[in-house]
């Protein structure tokens, strides 16, 4: 049986995959099993951060792995608490709890929201969390909750309570909600992936906070997507001048394995005490040695390679023939586009190089090492599957 056919027969229906067997890579650069090599826009969905089997995470892996591979959360040991260290002399984050992908980090978000909630009314009365329209938070049942998007709202009833939905970029939607629930938290992305690659205006931001301050309701900042040097700084908060309650993040960090972390500021770093919260393979040694890794190295000449990539990729595409729009932020870039998006990506495929979507968009996350010529030859590929 080819891998294609086994996938298909033994494995859950729940990925409309491309027609393609990867098997190696290297970098930026993937192979398949018939030995065509593909130019990487798309990073596992932002996740190879420095690619595919980068040498110096790997050899933190792999030293790590044959130390110490895992251990349970009964005992103290040293890569997650450097991680953690590590974490929140860069944010200002307080304390970190890791988990093992951005869902699971937005649950544990929003049982703090809750519990901090509980703390300070003393029941439930307060646990109403404002999310915004269009976002995107995870596949659980309360993330998917969470996300505002109704067609995650369907078949797998019932739901959880206590989530209300605001138009992005519309404060007094956000007023609104604020006054006719008592709310504990309001939860945003501030690059919308999933949602189509949409920026969060600045002005609204800052509304945002100055009403969170008013109603003493907290900030979640979900950097799943846009955190790890993906936008250009290591978490995108840092550039909307904000001082988030909690941040939550995955993908990048990783580097390929799975980890999902929620950072937790001075007013709920408390929140979570010994049985309230846990999971078994949170702070694994692996993954956090191979994050640490990861989080070292993105250092300003690398967000400075960010934005200098980034700034080529909306030049390169801005007038294209057959694009309408570029949205995002850093190497987080949606494309809007005449011909439909599917049709780019499966071009992009036939020519060697993988892109993927977000909504009606295409849509860009490449390795952030991604190399110059790598970068400019793919460039040149979309532009053309574009224009055809
Ligand atoms: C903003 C955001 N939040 C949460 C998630 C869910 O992360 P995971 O698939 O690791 O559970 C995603 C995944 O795409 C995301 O983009």
């Amino acid at each position: 049986m080819s891998i294609t056919e086994n996938d298909k027969q033994y494995i859950a229906n729940t990925y409309a995959r491309f027609p393609v067997e990867l098997v190696s890579g290297k970098g930026a650069i993937l192979k398949d099993s018939d030995g065509k090599e593909y130019i990487d826009l798309g990073a596992g969905i932002a996740v190879n951060v420095f690619g595919v089997a980068d040498d110096e995470w790997l050899e933190a892996v792999t030293n790590q792995l044959s130390t110490l591979t895992h251990t349970s959360n009964l005992y103290f040991t040293e890569p997650c608490s450097t991680l953690a260290k590590m974490l929140c002399e860069r944010t200002g984050m307080a304390k970190a709890f890791f988990g093992n992908s951005g869902a699971e980090a937005n649950e544990c978000a929003i049982k703090v929201a809750r519990r901090y909630a509980f703390d300070k009314y003393g029941d439930e009365s307060h646990s109403t969390i404002i999310t915004l329209k269009n976002s995107f938070h995870g596949r659980t049942i309360a993330t998917l909750t969470a996300t505002g998007q109704d067609g995650y709202h369907t078949h797998f009833g019932p739901f959880v309570e206590g989530f209300v939905y605001a138009e992005a970029n519309n404060i007094e939607d956000v007023k609104k909600l604020a006054e006719e629930n008592n709310c504990v938290a309001i939860m945003m992305e501030l690059v919308q992936g999933e949602g189509g690659v949409c920026k969060l205006d600045e002005d609204f931001v800052k509304d945002v906070k100055a009403l969170a301050d008013e109603k003493e309701m907290l900030i979640i900042i979900d950097e799943v997507q846009t955190g790890n040097g993906r936008t250009g700084s290591l978490y995108a908060f840092q550039q909307y001048g904000l001082e988030p309650d909690i941040v939550t993040t995955a993908k990048g960090i990783g580097g390929g394995l799975p980890i999902g972390i929620t950072m937790l500021g001075e007013k709920v770093k408390d929140v979570l005490i010994p049985g309230s919260h846990g999971t078994t393979f949170g702070g694994n040694p692996v993954c956090c040695a191979g994050a640490c890794n990861i989080l070292s190295r993105i250092d300003n000449k690398l967000l400075d390679e960010v934005k200098a990539k980034s700034a080529y990729i909306f030049e390169e595409l801005n007038n294209a023939k057959g694009v309408k729009s570029v949205s995002g932020l850093g190497l987080m870039i949606g494309i809007e586009t005449e011909k439909s998006a599917k049709d780019i990506v499966n071009s992009c495929l036939q020519k060697g190089v993988l892109v993927l979507t977000a909504k009606t968009k295409v849509r860009l996350l490449p390795p952030l090492n991604i190399g110059w010529d790598e970068l400019k030859k793919a460039v040149a590929i979309l532009k053309e599957a574009i224009a055809e």
